[in-house]
């Protein structure tokens, strides 16, 4: 299962990922918003924070105009590494060597055709289970602020 959510700013890109993942047969789950009227990311960054890190939903992917704010309220979210991608190498890097279990997008930053790739990339690329990696996520779950 995966949580979506956005904010106003990302609202129309959602309905395109929406489609994406109907198209590929993906279950997902919409925790908002609903609608193109101005709303606050940190709401809808926390709850798919809070579904992924519940282990209510494997991955998140979340949206708002830069993708900035509703990423930086996920990451508060104990055990949630979300990830802010504008590129496709970065969707693959952040997967194979950070586990990033939600990804981030700016709508504002990219138009829909790359944004696509990017989830693609993002949810079929596995983590590389390195050990290197795994001791440096480890060093993340361990800071204490
Ligand atoms: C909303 O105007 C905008 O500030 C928001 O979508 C996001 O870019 C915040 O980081």
């Amino acid at each position: 299962m995966i949580a979506l959510g956005s904010d106003h700013g990302g609202y129309e890109l959602k309905q395109e990922v929406i489609k994406y993942l109907e198209e590929k047969g993906l279950e997902y789950k919409d925790y908002g918003c609903y609608s193109a009227e101005s709303c606050d990311y940190p709401t809808y960054g926390h709850a798919v924070g809070k579904a992924v890190a519940s282990g209510e939903c494997e991955r998140g992917i979340i949206i708002c105009g830069t993708g900035i704010g509703i990423s930086m309220a996920a990451n508060k979210v104990p055990g949630v590494r979300a990830a802010l991608c504008g590129d496709v190498f970065s969707a693959k890097a952040t997967r194979e060597h950070n586990d990033a279990n939600i990804l981030a997008m700016g709508a504002r930053v990219v138009g829909p055709g790359l944004a696509l790739l990017i989830v693609d990339t993002f949810l079929n690329t596995p983590f590389s289970e390195g050990e290197r990696h795994i001791r440096r996520i480890g060093m993340i779950e361990d800071i204490d602020a």
